[in-house]
């Protein structure tokens, strides 16, 4: 058992249940003992691998992708080049190396990372030695100009919230102590205003953080231009409990050694187009291996193939397979665009 589930445990003992949300948040973001506070997660030793961690190509395709956007909506002499969640910072750097030959593009980008974790602060400081960059802990510190930002696999680590249809009505799972031990409880009944009726079971996962976070964004892009890539795993409206935790790149019990996994949901890209339209326009929702082949990625993948071979040019084969095949991220992955209302769609993006 971690020190962090006892401390939770302890809680529970104090003051009852809690909600999944808060469970999230003390696993991921508790300060001494949270997952993304003491941990690097991410690559071949963390406990999963991302896209940009894939390859260099995801990061130059959305590089490109970006630029032309800022082209598109006339070139703005200033703007805020952002990230949420940067993770190493590998996005950022492969979207500045695939940017540097657009001209005025870094000239005019002051590049902001929104990063909660000091210890992952500290590898992206590493790995964007050279560029000016600045660090926030909430998208509501962006400044007040056209924005274009980039968010891979950021919103499925909100916090949510979990509602059952059972023979009572809707009741929402919480986290409680049975023996000594996390488990899950339902709750008392949630009003029935809330939510429409549902079969029997049925699961419903809000993220409210999710949809505040998306409306803050789409807001700036609203008033002052800009566009927002958002890629993650979800759906439009994902189905039942997608609530989970990875170790080692295995799925473990989310209740079992708080801080210890990675715990995440599937996007709910509805309520997200839902946040955003209220100030700005959103593409359809497009599969990732779609969007990465619509910005060219088989033509970089075939150039960069040139000059490899052996061990390197298989990884480099399996990689770009891994980021667009269907039966690997290519469908599970998927991506919206947040543009000013008139606006052309960013490139690649239904
Ligand atoms: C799964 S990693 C994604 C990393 C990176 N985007 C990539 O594709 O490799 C999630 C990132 O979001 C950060 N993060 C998690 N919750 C956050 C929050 N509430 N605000 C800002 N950053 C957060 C983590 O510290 C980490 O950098």
């Amino acid at each position: 058992m971690t020190e962090l589930t006892d401390i939770i445990l302890a809680q529970i003992a104090r003051s009852g249940p809690i909600t999944i949300a808060e469970y999230m948040t003390q696993c991921l973001l508790h300060p001494e003992h949270g997952y993304y506070t003491t941990h690097q997660p991410l690559g071949s030793t963390g406990d999963f691998v991302t896209a940009p961690e894939i390859s260099q190509m995801f990061g130059e395709m959305l590089g490109l992708c970006l630029a032309q956007a800022w082209m598109d909506q006339g070139a703005p002499e200033q703007f805020t080049l952002a990230e949420l969640g940067p993770g190493r910072g590998t996005l950022m750097a492969d979207i500045l190396r695939a940017t540097k030959a657009v001209a005025g593009f870094h000239a005019a980008a002051k590049i902001i990372l929104v990063e909660v974790s000091p210890e992952l602060r500290t590898v992206q400081e590493k790995t964007l030695d050279g560029y000016n960059v600045q660090w926030a802990g909430s998208v509501t510190e962006l400044p007040e100009q056209a924005l274009y930002l980039v968010a891979n696999e950021f919103f499925d680590c909100l916090p949510i919230s979990q509602h059952i249809r059972t023979e009572h009505g809707w009741q929402q799972q919480m986290v409680g102590a049975n023996g000594g031990a996390l488990g899950f409880i339902l709750a008392g009944l949630t009003p029935t205003t809330v939510f429409k009726d549902a079969d029997l079971g049925t699961v419903l996962e809000l993220c409210p953080s999710a949809v505040a976070l998306t409306a803050d964004v789409a807001r700036i892009i609203g008033a002052h231009g800009g566009a927002a890539l958002i890629l993650d795993y979800g759906d439009y409206q994902p189905k039942g409990d997608t609530f989970q935790a990875v170790h080692n790149h295995e799925k473990v019990d989310p209740l079992k050694d708080c801080g210890i996994a990675d715990l995440t949901a599937h996007v709910n890209f509805q309520s997200l187009t839902q946040a955003a339209e209220a100030f700005a326009q959103v593409s359809g929702l497009t599969a990732q291996g779609i969007l990465l082949e619509r910005l060219g990625i088989t033509a970089r993948a075939q150039s960069l193939a040139a000059k490899l071979q052996g061990a390197a040019l298989e990884n480099h084969i399996t990689a770009h397979r891994r980021l667009t095949h269907p039966a690997e991220m290519g469908q599970l992955f998927k991506a919206i665009a947040i543009t000013p209302n008139g606006a052309a769609h960013p490139a690649g993006f239904d």
